[in-house]
């Protein structure tokens, strides 16, 4: 269930055999190779270097080893750039983005698409059927360094063209976006630009069609390789290695053309830098473990997006990319790959397998030094590989009792229509997690219009848009189920719904917004629920409805409003609230719950119950008594973890 990410390119090649078999005695069995090395692999145009790289898989298969190779389309050599500079991506302010770094490409080059058509061709003529190669990554982490949209010419053919299928009549747009308002009537699909360079905003329906086009292209782009991949590779797996909180592209459509989703595990660093936000003090009091919900989130994200899910590049070390980068608690590496295997992961590779002296991540750590000593991660992932050995099989993960409904256009719409700068989705769902974690409950993302059968909680932190299918599953579901607010607030061009928000919600829960308000920091409307005030910021709605609030603001207005099981909150709800008022639903159905100390996690796979301890303080997992442990104890060291069986 591990393994590593390696450049066999950046050593000498007498080192590669030692290397392998120094992996394969740490308890290894996946190694991630190739995804960068373009130029290595064809120095000219039309020129190429296999040796290398046959030895490579050789050298690595022969020590037991299971390729995964990755395709190198995340760097295009310099030859490439300067004889088609058009493959280069514009950032919205009409910079051309240089080479010399990487992700220096849009996914609507033309030219592009056919180089990296050539490439991948060619890599999978030679090695799919390569015994040692298991599987494939296509590309590198999608969207990464902000790529995902591109303002150049060659986007904005490919965007007119997008638009012209869609839409088939101008007229037909002019009316979907509403392009009578100033003047902004189009007489052909030729006449439209990209969106970004307008003297003001821009037609908010321009941008979501914008971001769903560059949200397509990249889906079109990796199902290309995905393709040439499965024809010559029968039998291998394809995955890709998503990122932390990334939401520019719908992955949950794109993971439709893998067989597994992948994602790049970082903790430190993604706490330091917001990934998903953390106060001053939780930076401070997490900096060497991560925040305890964030790698968490993550994997309950990705494996919402793809049931098979890896971790294909495990923080083994500092990094060199955040602000800060402080070296892990110890126990901490140990700690994260146990954690992503509570949490269902097929397996957990480490990235890298040496630290490399030279350019841009000199700094990053790997399982060793540059000195070719093995660094203190090495020693980490040694005694996961030991305890794995030990344990035999793990059970298999079944469903959470708490599905949480993700929606990767709701981000969208609240980023180009905030109307209230703190409304950020990504933070709202963040407090519904955090909420539910606290609450010692495993959650599972799930799309909108996911069969929600499973389950005995529904949350949906808010979901603009209501699909036919999100609108049945909801209808389905008999049990309780909590939308925030926004939810049903718009149709698909993002116009407001004639009959007023929550829209096609309405069919569940006879209530109507007739004024949304955003809240500066400092101005808020306390809810009074359960015989307690809430303090509410952020937004607010104003509520007609023939329900009688269960909950109502200071000034008397409704708050929340329950219809049988389903449950309308019309604020933006602090995690504290959440928690109060989930652990009170999840207490009517049944569902255990214990509010966790500070730093204290759980999660269950199969029959077995982890606790994981974030905190620097010793803590008491919450075993029953007599259980029976399967790892440690139940007093738990601070960065340990153990494990009992449930029954
Ligand atoms: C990931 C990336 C790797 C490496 C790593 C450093 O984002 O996929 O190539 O750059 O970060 O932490």
């Amino acid at each position: 269930m591990l393994g590593v990410c390696y450049y066999p390119e950046h050593w000498p090649r007498e080192r590669w055999a030692e290397d392998a078999r120094r992996m394969r005695e740490l308890g290894l069995t996946y190694v991630r190779i190739g995804e960068f090395a373009w130029s290595c692999l064809e120095p000219e145009p039309g020129l190429f270097d296999w040796a290398w790289l046959d030895e490579a898989i050789e050298t690595l298969g022969q020590a037991g080893l299971k390729v995964v190779l990755g395709t190198p389309t995340a760097t295009p050599p310099k030859w490439l750039i300067d004889r088609h500079p058009e493959i280069l991506a514009v950032d919205p302010m009409g910079r051309v983005r240089g080479f010399g770094s990487r992700r220096h490409y849009s996914f609507s080059s033309r030219v592009y698409r056919e180089e990296a058509r050539r490439i991948v061709t060619l890599l999978a003529q030679r090695y799919g059927q390569n015994p040692h190669v298991a599987g494939w990554q296509t590309d590198n982490e999608y969207g990464c360094h902000e790529t995902t949209r591109s303002y150049g010419p060659e986007d904005l053919r490919a965007f007119r063209l997008w638009l012209q299928a869609r839409y088939s009549q101008i007229e037909a747009l002019n009316k979907a976006w509403g392009n009578v308002f100033w003047s902004m009537t189009y007489r052909s699909f030729g006449e439209i630009d990209l969106p970004h360079q307008t003297v003001t905003e821009a037609n908010p329906a321009h941008w979501l069609e914008f971001y769903r086009f560059s949200s397509e292209q990249v889906a079109s782009f990796n199902r290309m390789q995905v393709e040439i991949l499965r024809a010559h590779s029968p039998g291998r797996f394809i995955l890709h290695n998503f990122m932390g909180y990334t939401p520019d592209f719908d992955h949950f459509k794109l993971a439709q053309d893998l067989d597994i989703a992948g994602w790049d595990s970082y903790p430190l660093g993604f706490t330091d830098m917001d990934v998903l936000p953390c106060t001053a003090e939780e930076k401070l009091r997490y900096a060497r473990t991560g925040h305890p919900d964030m790698a968490a989130f993550h994997h309950d994200l990705y494996r919402g997006v793809k049931p098979r899910w890896w971790v294909m590049e495990q923080q083994p070390g500092p990094v060199n990319w955040a602000h800060h980068n402080p070296s892990p608690a110890p126990g901490m590496v140990r700690l994260w790959t146990w954690e992503a295997l509570a949490h269902g992961a097929e397996v957990v590779s480490y990235f890298r397998w040496r630290q490399f002296p030279q350019a841009q991540e000199q700094f990053h750590a790997g399982l060793n030094r540059p000195d070719f000593q093995p660094d203190v991660g090495f020693f980490e992932a040694q005694q996961v590989a030991l305890e794995l050995q030990k344990l035999g099989p793990l059970p298999p993960s079944s469903p959470a009792p708490v599905a949480l409904v993700f929606d990767y256009e709701a981000d969208w719409v609240y980023r180009i229509q905030p109307q209230g700068r703190a409304f950020v989705y990504r933070d709202l769902v963040w407090n519904f997690y955090k909420a539910l974690r606290q609450l010692g409950l495993d959650v599972d993302f799930v799309p909108p219009g996911a069969g929600l059968e499973p389950y005995r909680l529904v949350v949906v932190p808010s979901l603009p848009m209501v699909s036919e299918a999100a609108l049945e599953a909801f209808r389905n579901f008999p049990g309780p189920l909590v939308w925030g607010p926004r939810s049903g607030s718009k149709t698909e061009f993002l116009s407001i719904p004639p009959t007023l928000p929550p829209g096609p919600l309405q069919d569940l829960l006879p209530l109507k917004v007739t004024r949304v308000e955003s809240l500066r920091p400092g101005l808020a409307e306390p809810v009074r629920w359960n015989g307690q005030d809430w303090p509410a910021g952020v937004w607010r709605e104003w509520v007609e409805s023939g329900l009688e609030p269960t909950a109502r603001f200071a000034d008397g207005r409704g708050a929340i409003f329950q219809h049988e099981q389903r449950h309308y909150l019309a604020f933006w709800p602090s995690q504290d609230f959440l928690q109060s008022y989930l652990g009170a639903i999840a207490h009517r159905q049944g569902l255990p719950t214990r509010p966790l100390a500070e730093g204290l996690r759980l999660r269950r796979r199969g029959d077995w119950v982890f606790a994981f301890n974030y905190s620097a303080q010793p803590q008491t997992a919450p075993a029953p008594q007599g259980a029976r442990f399967v790892l440690g104890s139940p007093t738990l060291a601070p960065y340990n973890f153990c494990i009992w069986k449930e029954g």
